[in-house]
């Protein structure tokens, strides 16, 4: 640490990203990545837009707004497009969050969370999830405290049925619920609709992961037109020209291209059921998921030892060593033969452990 370095961030734990190693080719399953590329047009719309560099973005990424908006069936001004899901994260936390609106959030679970809150100086309380890694709704049902699930959750997989987050959202009108959706199009159902209804919920969303973008960087936020209205009054103070141009016009060719996306979530789905069977023949204990990785416990394994091993062997997966997961390994749901891979590797550190 310099000694120029504010007081006020001292004592900051930043965020850890997943490792993005680059000595050799892993089959990298460990940052929830699609296996799929992104579309043609998504390429040819960057390429294109790449002779205008030299010109600033739109600030109010109009066009992309306007699409993101007819496709989510909103109107625009319900809608905020960001550099990454993170970037509207972080203006949420900024923007909703101080001593008089402490937060709540799982103990399990995305690990930004608890950085912005820290960065920002937001109490916190991070509830238990149970023994078998569900979220208790009574935790958050009334509890008014500016609530953050995601849902589905991270690391875990598990979702809350669309009622349960409607219960949430009504039972603390005065405070925001915010929803980040990064895995909803793997199988579980958005909130979306419910910003019509309810001035205090906050979706949040990703192409980073369904549609193929992480390296561009681009996510959403969706609420009440109220909501969106504070989070750009945090943006522009930040970065007004947070959407870079080449990350717009391969959005809005994303989405003119959702039918490929939405194809490549079904077969990630089918290779998830097809894994999740295969580990479980292998004696693992896998968690029900409903994004594009499971969260599993291999049998007399750590889940440390299983990491390295596949790392070893050229197979990246994520572990955590927070004490509750240890034991568990996150592994992003790839290609079946990215699969066919994992579960070979898996098999033979297993039967060498077993010697
Ligand atoms: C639950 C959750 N939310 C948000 C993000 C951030 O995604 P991005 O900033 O790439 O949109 C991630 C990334 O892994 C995530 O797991």
């Amino acid at each position: 640490m310099s000694k120029f370095f504010s007081g006020r961030h001292a004592a900051l734990t930043p965020y850890t990203p997943g490792e993005q190693p680059q000595d050799k080719r892993y089959v990298k399953l460990n940052t929830n990545e699609s296996p799929f590329p992104p579309s043609k047009g998504v390429m040819e719309a960057a390429l294109r837009e790449s002779g205008a560099l030299q010109l600033y973005s739109d600030p109010t990424s109009a066009e992309l707004t306007r699409k993101m908006a007819e496709i989510l069936g909103v109107t625009p001004d319900m809608v905020l497009m960001t550099n990454g899901s993170d970037e509207v994260l972080n203006y949420a936390f900024m923007a909703f969050g101080d001593e008089n609106h402490p937060m709540i959030f799982p103990d399990i679970t995305y690990g930004f969370y608890p950085v912005y809150a820290d960065l920002f100086h937001i109490p916190y309380e991070e509830k238990p999830l149970t023994d078998d890694f569900s979220i208790d709704p009574r935790d958050y049902i009334g509890a008014e405290k500016t609530i953050v699930i995601a849902n589905p959750n991270a690391p875990t997989g598990r979702c809350l049925p669309l009622s349960v987050i409607e219960e949430i959202v009504k039972s603390n009108p005065d405070n925001i619920v915010l929803i980040d959706e990064a895995y909803v199009d793997f199988g579980g159902e958005s909130a979306v609709p419910l910003t019509q209804k309810y001035d205090n919920l906050l979706v949040v969303g990703t192409f980073s992961k369904s549609r193929s973008m992480a390296g561009a960087r681009l996510g959403f936020g969706v609420g009440n037109p109220a909501i969106i209205a504070d989070l750009n009054t945090v943006k522009y103070s930040i970065n007004p020209y947070n959407v870079n141009r080449m990350t717009a016009a391969a959005g809005v060719a994303a989405l003119c291209d959702n039918d490929y996306y939405m194809q490549n979530c079904r077969i990630i789905m089918e290779n998830r059921q097809w894994t999740a069977e295969r580990l479980q023949e292998l004696g693992f204990d896998v968690i029900p998921s409903t994004a594009n990785f499971l969260f599993a416990k291999a049998p007399g394994l750590s889940g440390e030892k299983l990491y390295l091993g596949l790392k070893e062997r050229g197979v990246l997966v994520r572990h955590f060593s927070a004490p509750r997961i240890r034991d568990y390994n996150r592994i992003t749901i790839g290609t079946r033969e990215q699969m066919e891979i994992f579960l070979a590797k898996t098999k033979e550190i297993l039967e060498e452990a077993a010697k």
